[in-house]
């Protein structure tokens, strides 16, 4: 099986998935909302490729010192697989080269899944933000510090 290349999103990108985002990879981010992030300021997208197919994406806002990640999903098919873990790794490498300092994210309380890939990375839980995701839908905040020229 040909290895997972993890490379820069292109709009080329986006159309090959846009049909497909919400059956395919995930159900709460819609192809429209994909199509702004990508073009978003500060944004980066990055895409897992298997065979030249798209397995995964992953998307950061760069605010340096700060970063947010905005989002992994991995097709629903390959998941369990590694796949989110290389594209975290990818975006905590493009974070130590950017003199990032901080990398924050937000993951709702209920799913545990990311939370886990999340922890496994070094990211610890901060805060909560009630209600984020609707009512009685919990954002948990997480946090893992990079780059830290103070130590
Ligand atoms: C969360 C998600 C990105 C994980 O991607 P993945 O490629 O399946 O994750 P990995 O295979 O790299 O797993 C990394 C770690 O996460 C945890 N994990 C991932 N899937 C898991 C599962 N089904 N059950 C338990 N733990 C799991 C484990 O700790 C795992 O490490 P291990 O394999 O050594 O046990 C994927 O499940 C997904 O796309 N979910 C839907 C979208 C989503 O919720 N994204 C996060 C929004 S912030």
């Amino acid at each position: 099986m040909e290895s997972i290349k993890i490379l820069e999103m292109t709009l080329e990108d986006y159309e090959v998935i846009k049909h497909n985002l919400t059956s395919d990879f995930d159900d709460f981010w819609n192809a429209l909302i994909l199509k702004s992030e990508l073009l978003g300021e500060h944004k980066k997208y990055l895409v897992a490729k298997q065979n030249g197919e798209i397995v995964g994406f992953a998307g950061m806002l760069q605010n340096p010192p700060e970063m947010e990640i905005m989002n992994i999903v991995i097709k629903k098919q390959q998941r369990k697989k590694g796949i989110g873990t290389l594209l975290l790794n990818k975006m905590l490498e493009i974070a130590e080269n950017n003199k990032i300092e901080s990398i924050f994210l937000e993951v709702n309380a209920k799913n545990w899944v990311a939370k886990k890939l999340y922890e496994k990375a070094g990211f610890c839980e901060i805060g909560i933000r009630k209600n984020y995701y609707g009512a009685g839908e919990n954002a948990i905040l997480m946090s893992k510090k990079v780059n830290n020229l103070q130590k």
